[in-house]
């Protein structure tokens, strides 16, 4: 078949990002991949302002792609699509790389194909190492908490996810409780190395249920409630550190009756974990002992694409180009905050 050269664009939360990709016989090759990240201009608000973030984006989004096409030493007119995120996500900043993406694709009279971020992330691990269809992925970053299975393009299976908060936005929480900054995963993870993960008993909730539904919203009622006694680092790092072993554990389980489930027929189990979440070492390690109990090949794609990226949109673009499936409406796609 014939390769397709693809510029993706994701704004849907606090990066800027755009790639270019080339796809040919179900592989992608990344001719570019930038990521602008706005952490700074949240950081002193301990979370992601919407308002902050579109007027970032806005600044930032043609020279974040303009830098993707220079990187790569191409024109418009030499690409085959233009892919960006639709939804779900923050409206304003999904509004900016809709119109980014839906401008180019009109003047150079190129197709504008709508992806959506969680079918982004999804394939993410398609980007880089060999990772077929089927496998289990587990999604967790500040914003998404879920089970999927990926049987095919276009063919996902929600399993279970959480019926609060994310698994990124506890860390989050619990940061803030503590004072640590943001974004609180790292900080979280670095004081929990000092700390002692039987020190606090906190709440492992929904474990004893079956499904895979995960909940995290009384676990970060204990630790405010632990967090009020809190002053030294000690005390500090002891609560991270069992915080941390709680979520552990609730991903774990989770983990392994996924892993039960998943009939990949004659095939080899593969279980993919992505998203912010999956770059902590601690529960790295946890999901990596459930896959090996669980005779599935554990599959992480590199930090850079386990959060937020424009190379996954691209390849999302691509592989439903290839394919001939709609994903939208071309042209006339709208935003879908929530799609
Ligand atoms: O995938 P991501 O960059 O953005 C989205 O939420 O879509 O994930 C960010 C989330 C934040 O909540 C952050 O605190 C969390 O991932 N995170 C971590 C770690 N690094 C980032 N959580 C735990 N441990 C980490 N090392
Ligand atoms: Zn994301």
């Amino acid at each position: 078949t014939k390769p397709l050269t693809i510029l993706g664009i994701e704004t849907s939360c606090d990066e800027t990002a755009a790639a270019v990709l080339r796809y040919e016989d179900g592989r992608a090759t990344l001719l570019s991949d930038v990521i602008r990240t706005q952490l700074a201009e949240h950081a002193p608000y301990l979370g992601v302002v919407p308002e902050i973030a579109a007027r970032a984006h806005a600044e930032l989004a043609d020279l974040t792609v303009a830098a993707a096409m220079n990187t790569a030493g191409l024109s418009y007119a030499d690409l085959d699509g233009v892919a960006a995120t639709a939804g779900p996500g923050l409206i304003g900043g999904v509004l900016v790389g809709l119109m980014t993406g839906k401008a180019i694709a009109q003047a150079a009279g190129k197709p504008f194909i709508p992806v959506n971020h969680l079918e982004g992330h999804a394939l993410s691990p398609r980007l880089g190492t060999d990772c077929p269809f089927p496998y289990i992925l587990l999604l967790v970053s500040g914003g998404h908490c879920q089970f999927l299975e990926v049987r095919g393009l276009g063919d996902y299976r929600r399993l279970g996810s959480t019926i609060d908060d994310a698994a990124g936005e506890a860390f989050d929480k619990v940061a803030k409780l503590l004072g640590l900054g943001f974004p609180g995963g790292p900080a979280v993870e670095r004081m929990a190395a000092a700390g002692n993960p039987k020190a606090h008993d906190f709440p492992r909730p929904l474990l004893n249920r079956p499904g895979l539904e995960m909940s995290f919203a009384g676990l970060k009622t204990a630790v405010a409630r632990a967090a009020e006694n809190a002053r030294s680092d000690n005390e500090k790092a002891d609560i991270c550190a069992s915080f941390q072993a709680a979520i552990c554990d609730v991903l774990s389980a989770r983990a392994r009756r996924a892993l039960e489930k998943f009939d990949a027929g004659t095939d080899e189990k593969r279980f993919v974990v992505a998203g912010g979440v999956a770059s902590n070492k601690a529960i790295r390690a946890a999901l990596e002992a459930e896959a090996e109990a669980g005779g599935a090949r554990l599959i992480a794609p590199p930090l850079r694409h386990c959060t937020d990226n424009a190379a996954m949109i691209a390849l999302a673009g691509a592989e439903h180009l290839a394919s001939g499936r709609e994903t939208g409406e071309g042209l006339a796609s709208g935003a879908r905050p929530r799609w």
